[in-house]
């Protein structure tokens, strides 16, 4: 019988880490779970609890693994935590890491729109990691995601929120476009990225076969709620972001949303081999509910 193979995952309690931990442990593959808090173990899994990342304690923890998922990253900053010290330097470390635990692969997973030329602090943030990880001599696999979705996802939470509350605003007209993918295509993509030699050294956006506004996705979510929409100001919205940190979305989000960014579901499609789940398919059925 082959030897299973252990992939050691970052960020282990995270939306996309708890799916990919789920998948992987039923295709019985070994896991090196990491993550600043205690968290229950899957089948076939290895917890680690570690704040810091350091490694002197996970070095010997992870040698010689075959692969490293590294789901770290944040989305907006605070006064504690910076896009440089979480999304950049916690790479270079994993880099680092990675070669020295004599790891065969790294995926990695960017944001949907990184370019040389992005101007905003998060995608600058994530262009940087992608750098650290491209300039070393370890086998990569970059993903770019657009929104992933799940039913477990930060935005669909929000939006049952939104169902209890009976209200949602919509920052400015909520016609900039989004291309969600599926949580499910994501956990098998990934996995695949770290058995098939073709992605190696690839930068790939993860975007879904629909290409919708974040509107009519807002609307398909709500459908058969008593929901109130409203239109909130572009203007207004960004002056409640910088100003309250607790507003429905961060500068982060509005950067995001108002850059309007998609990608080539037709590239992955056919790289990967596989169909993907449509997500206005998923809305229509209210599986997301
Ligand atoms: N979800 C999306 O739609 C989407 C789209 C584009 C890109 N991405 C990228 O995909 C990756 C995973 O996304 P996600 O949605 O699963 O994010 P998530 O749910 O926020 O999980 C990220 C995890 O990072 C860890 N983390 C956060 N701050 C940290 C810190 N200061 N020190 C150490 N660890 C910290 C946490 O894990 P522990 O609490 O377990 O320590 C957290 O659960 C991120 O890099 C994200 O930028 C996601």
């Amino acid at each position: 019988m082959e030897k299973p193979l252990q992939i050691v995952i970052t960020g282990a309690t995270g939306f996309v880490a708890k799916n990919l931990r789920k998948y992987l442990s039923e295709s019985n593959v070994h896991l090196i779970s990491i993550s600043r808090k205690n968290f229950k173990a899957f089948k076939n899994e290895t917890k680690i609890i570690s704040k810091t990342y350091s490694e002197k304690s996970l070095l010997p923890k992870i040698i010689n693994s075959d692969a490293l998922v590294h789901l770290v990253g944040i989305g907006k900053q605070s006064s504690t935590e910076s896009f440089d010290s979480i999304n950049v330097n916690l790479t270079q470390n994993m880099v680092n890491l990675t070669i020295k635990a004599k790891i065969k692969k790294l995926v990695f997973l960017s944001g949907l729109g990184v370019s040389p030329y992005s101007s905003t602090e998060y995608f600058i943030s994530k262009l940087n990691a992608e750098n650290h990880i491209r300039n070393s001599p370890i086998n990569f696999t970059i993903f770019r995601p657009s929104y992933i979705v799940g039913k477990d996802d930060l935005f669909t939470k929000y939006l049952k929120k939104c169902i209890k509350d009976k209200m949602i605003q919509i920052p400015g007209s909520g016609k900039y476009q989004i291309q969600p993918v599926y949580i499910n295509d994501v956990t098998k993509l990934i996995f695949t990225s770290i058995k098939e030699e073709k992605f190696r050294k690839k930068i790939i956006d993860l975007v879904g076969p629909d290409i919708i506004t974040f509107e009519k996705y807002v609307k398909l979510f709500l459908k058969h709620s008593k929901t109130k929409i409203s239109y909130i100001d572009l203007e207004k919205s960004y002056n409640l972001a910088i100003r309250n940190s607790k507003f429905d979305y961060s500068v982060d989000d509005l950067n995001i949303l108002v850059g309007n960014f998609v990608g080539n579901h037709k590239k992955l499609s056919k790289l990967s081999n596989g169909k993907f789940q449509s997500v206005i398919q998923l809305l229509k059925t209210g599986a997301l509910l």
